[in-house]
């Protein structure tokens, strides 16, 4: 496996491939790498002849110099599991050679980019769709792959790369949970035992919510007391949001529910004991379908 830090080095490694007709998939990653990303890795072989996976903590995409220096940073244990799960090359730029001497160009995300985690996390789409681009255009791959688990994150790439004409397939990979359910994050080590013990609530709200559709709930807004309703349950847990949004545009949706529509959660957990570490912020979501509801019945 080949360790890799500047982007006119993998700039060159992608041309040699290519000229080779060898198939480069990315698998774009922060690191402190799980399961999850380990399946996205998995969906890439099955697409590709090379597996490359980039690790950069991009800073421009945090909320706040707090939230940036606890995100775990793992680095000789990612590389090992890269090896382990046979990946060809890892891209572990240096945060000069990323954001360096840049920060004067941006890449808007428009619509996609408003809504939900757009409204919490101001800048958060930008920063990510910026750097997201300069990785395609250092890796220069075929395909690239991304969890569900970012819903929003992967509608603004989508819509980023379509409108930009970017010669690549985005491939989105099924979220990996927990045996009860929570979805794999990197931000689950942060969490206290008794926040994780509780944040099994966010499966359970989109549970309540696809149990309550396909048993005939079309009300939006019912749909979303459900949801919200498990979720009060757990005392450690603030809601950021809970909403439904159209699946694919991720505009509003309809009073009563029409089409697939994007059931979006984000929850902060706060730790049970004083200054025992702030709180965690985690997203989860899952897509309701009343056509399929409906066929059902
Ligand atoms: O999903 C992530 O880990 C990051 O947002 C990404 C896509 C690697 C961009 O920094």
């Amino acid at each position: 496996m080949r360790v890799i830090g500047t982007v006119a080095e993998l700039q060159a490694l992608a041309d040699r491939e290519r000229a080779a007709g060898a198939k480069i998939a990315l698998v774009p990653t922060m690191g402190a790498l799980h399961a999850g990303h380990l399946s996205l890795v998995d969906v890439a072989r099955k697409r590709a002849d090379r597996v490359w996976v980039s690790i950069f903590v991009n800073p421009t995409q945090f909320d706040s110099a707090d939230d940036l220096s606890r995100y775990p940073r793992t680095r000789e244990q990612d590389l090992q599991c890269c090896r382990d799960a046979g990946v060809d090359v890892v891209f572990a730029p240096e945060c000069d050679e990323m954001v360096g001497s840049a920060g004067q160009t941006w890449i808007e995300a428009g619509e996609p980019a408003q809504p939900l985690c757009g409204r919490s996390r101001p800048g958060h789409f930008r920063a990510v769709a910026t750097i997201v681009v300069k990785l395609l255009l250092a890796a220069k791959p075929h395909l690239a792959v991304f969890g569900e688990k970012d819903y929003q994150q992967l509608a603004v790439i989508r819509s980023v790369v379509r409108d930009l004409g970017f010669d690549v397939e985005i491939v989105g990979a099924p979220t990996v949970r927990e045996a009860d359910g929570l979805a794999l994050s990197s931000r689950n080590v942060q969490l206290h035992p008794e926040a994780r013990r509780q944040a099994v609530a966010l499966v359970r709200a989109l549970d309540a919510a696809e149990g309550a559709l396909a048993s005939g709930e079309f009300d939006a807004a019912r749909l979303l007391q459900r949801a919200t309703a498990e979720i009060e349950k757990a005392p450690l847990a603030r809601i950021d949001y809970v909403e439904l949004r159209d699946a694919i545009s991720l505009g509003p949706v309809a009073e009563k529910l029409v089409n697939p529509a994007l059931l979006a959660l984000a929850v902060y957990f706060d730790s049970p004991e004083r200054d025992a570490g702030r709180a965690v912020r985690l997203i989860d979501n899952r897509v309701l379908d009343p056509r399929r509801a409906v066929s059902s019945r």
